[in-house]
């Protein structure tokens, strides 16, 4: 299959040609990578079950792992959910458009192969400009999981998705580099108290302000080991994502001693002749005298700024060739909660404690 890549600039007029023909696509049943202000999307109309299977094979995505449903505004959501509590629609107001994922229960429409069987369905509405015309020239609510094949860093660039995802889909839409960086926060809504299923840009403290009391699933920091997961782990846990292909090592805690570790680490690994790159902060880097790829996260003090490049800088990994990757980390409080998460996913649990 050809891959249609189109540049998108100027405003909205400029592209009614790149629209129409993504929007025909998502009717028609294909696929259209686009830019939202996370991350970039894979889409496929969400209420065409055909359409929404090829999104996993172009994934190459456990078919346990559901979908979010996009839509053009919180008017659409009546149309897929049985009911919305209060609590929901108070998160919609404060924080869409934007980066907060709501899980509610699921109307028949949504069909199971969106949902991965559950009877609950994810709903947001992004603020991305390219995102909310796609949608509203569609017509149709998009199921869009990051558009990465699945276990690899999420794209943040059209030049990711066409790494992963030339051939695979009709319409590729570049929009630019994405603003966010991180996927949404996924919150659970379907229960008495809410519950934090994935840290993103909106932090356990903004929802707190807005909704009340906030349950931080234990799955958000706990990661297991790849090598400790037996053959009896559920095939749905997906310890090992957003990885990069060298093996990759997270450092955490005192940040005087990491410049010593960090050489130390990077010394070991090319002793035994592999490329090594140290992701690390603009302050660790200056302190840094080891061999490698120096990869900057930005400052440590701007956790937005390391948030929107981090997945980035995990590509850049890959580009230099690294086989070692070794891994600054971050305290998770406020937005760092979701720049420590997908570190450690990308360590796949591989930690050292300074
Ligand atoms: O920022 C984002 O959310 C991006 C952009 C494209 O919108 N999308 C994204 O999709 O990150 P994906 O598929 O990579 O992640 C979806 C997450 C997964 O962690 C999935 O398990 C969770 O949402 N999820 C989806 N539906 C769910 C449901 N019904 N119940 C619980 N978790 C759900
Ligand atoms: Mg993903």
């Amino acid at each position: 299959m050809l891959t249609r890549l189109y540049r998108l600039q100027g405003t909205e007029q400029d592209w009614a040609g790149a629209l129409a023909d993504a929007a025909r696509v998502l009717r028609s049943g294909g696929l259209v990578a686009f830019p939202t202000e996370t991350v970039y999307g894979l889409g496929a109309n969400a209420l065409d079950p055909q359409a929404v299977r090829r999104i996993f094979t172009a994934k190459g995505r456990p078919q346990d792992n559901p979908l979010i449903v996009h839509v053009a505004g919180a008017e659409q959501v009546p149309g897929l959910v049985r009911h919305i509590p209060p609590v929901a629609e108070r998160l919609m107001a404060a924080f869409w458009p934007g980066p907060l994922t709501l899980v509610l229960p699921r109307l028949a429409v949504v069909p199971l192969e969106v949902t991965a069987g559950l009877e609950t369905v994810a709903v947001r509405f992004p603020s991305h400009p390219v995102a909310q015309a796609l949608l509203r020239t569609a017509g149709v609510p998009v199921a869009a999981p990051s558009a990465n094949r699945s276990g690899r860093p999420s794209p943040t660039r059209a030049e990711h998705v066409m790494e992963d995802m030339e051939g695979r889909v009709e319409v590729v839409l570049d929009g630019g580099p994405c603003g966010v960086g991180l996927e949404s926060t996924v919150v659970d809504c379907t229960s008495s108290r809410l519950r934090l299923l994935r840290p993103g840009g909106v932090t356990p403290q903004d929802l707190e302000r807005v909704a009340g009391p906030v349950e931080v699933d234990p799955g958000v920091l706990k990661v297991r080991r790849a090598e400790d997961l037996g053959p009896v782990a559920s095939p749905g846990m997906k310890y090992r994502h957003y990885a990069p292909r060298g093996e990759a090592t997270l450092f955490e805690g005192d940040k005087a001693a990491l410049p010593a570790a960090l050489r130390e680490a990077a010394e070991e690994a090319a002793k035994r002749g592999l490329t090594v790159a140290v992701v690390a902060s603009d302050e660790t880097l200056a302190a840094y005298r080891g061999p490698g790829y120096p990869i900057s996260l930005g400052s440590r003090r701007d956790l937005p700024a390391m948030a929107s490049s981090l997945f980035d800088a995990l590509h850049r990994c890959d580009q230099v060739g690294a086989g070692r990757v070794l891994l600054e980390g971050v305290e998770p409080e406020g937005v760092g909660l979701a720049i420590a998460n997908r570190l450690r996913r990308a360590a796949g649990g591989r930690v050292v404690r300074l």
